[in-house]
């Protein structure tokens, strides 16, 4: 059910993509930053296949020189099979599923799954190939800085008209080893710019301590920036808009292990809707990054008792780093 508010929004949102955004360049600042920043995404099949609602996505991010060929590029690409990139691979091939049992589920999914055809969560490795070169560890924060730049004061999706107050961007160490990636930002993170900050991020950084580390030392992002209305579930055009940005985060960080908060952060990382209790237990394969899944803190919040399991899931992620439990107090 659509509510006058989400109605609104999008309303606004539509009037915006035939003015605003149009017409808008790169706001990247640091012209080094940007240089290097364009390397990791060297080619248009890094943005344009990162928005499984390309026509919107391409219309706003090429420039206006493009924009012709356009026409012709998409009525190309109607005609052309969907090519399905190989999974990138820094570690092992994912130990979860085949390309084709995936394309399988997928289908089998639709049928009762509330997602379209444009709409179907694209596994983060079918959404562009890895980067050709790897952001060298002294450069990250220039260039993730040239990153949110690039994001800017974003309209691309109806969640800017939808009442947020900030873009939370990502929280921790660009260089670090482990990253979280959780939903998208509550009241608390929209009011603060930061993701896990309220009730949800104090468990979660109790959670880190619990693993023998500091907040500061794991890298925390969201599949979306931009609070959802009422902290509903991310809505999938939301989420493929955003998600291309934080697949360009996990590229320069490059950590070593992903750990899924919850199912959406898991649905689209993985690009399957399958219940979290399928999905735990076994590394999947995310931009070359071992990924685990696991509860989502505020789900925890709700079942305590169920903590015990997410130790579980966080104790493989430790053996994976070598990691040893904070010693007890
Ligand atoms: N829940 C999330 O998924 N992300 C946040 O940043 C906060 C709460």
């Amino acid at each position: 059910m659509v509510t006058g508010d989400a109605l609104r929004g999008y309303l606004k949102y539509l009037q915006d993509l035939g003015v605003y955004d149009l017409y808008r360049t790169s706001d990247v600042a640091d012209p080094q930053a940007a240089g290097l920043l364009s390397s990791v995404a060297a080619n248009d099949e890094y943005r344009g296949a990162a928005a499984p609602a390309p026509v919107v996505q391409d219309v706003r991010t090429k420039p206006i020189s493009k924009q012709a060929s356009m026409v012709t590029d998409l009525q190309k690409s109607a005609e052309e099979p969907v090519r399905v990139l190989p999974a990138p691979q820094r570690h092992p091939a994912p130990t979860t599923m085949s390309a084709s049992a995936e394309s399988a589920s997928l289908l089998a999914e639709s049928a009762e799954a509330p997602f379209t055809p444009l709409m179907a969560p694209t596994s983060f490795n079918n959404r562009a190939p890895l980067p050709p070169v790897s952001v060298e560890a002294p450069q990250k924060v220039a260039v993730l800085q040239a990153l949110r730049s690039e994001i800017g004061d974003c309209t691309r999706c109806p969640l800017a008209y939808a009442g947020r107050h900030s873009i939370v961007f990502a929280d921790g160490n660009p260089n670090a080893k482990l990253m979280f990636v959780g939903e998208g930002p509550g009241a608390d993170e929209d009011a603060s710019g930061l993701p896990f900050v309220g009730k949800a991020g104090q468990l979660l950084n109790n959670m880190i301590t619990a693993m023998g580390l500091k907040r500061e030392q794991v890298y925390i992002a969201n599949i979306v920036m931009c609070r959802p209305p009422k902290n509903r579930v991310p809505e999938p055009v939301e989420a493929n808009t955003c998600s291309q940005f934080l697949l360009r985060q996990i590229d320069v960080v490059q950590p070593e292990v992903i750990v899924a908060l919850g199912s959406t952060a898991a649905t689209y990382l993985l690009g399957v809707k399958q219940s979290l209790v399928a999905l735990r237990g076994q590394w999947h394969n995310v931009r070359g990054a071992r990924c685990a899944v696991t509860y989502h803190p505020a789900y925890l919040l709700r079942d305590p008792k169920m903590k015990g399991e997410a130790w579980k899931d966080l104790q493989r992620v430790m053996v994976e780093l070598k990691q040893k439990p904070a010693s007890p107090s």
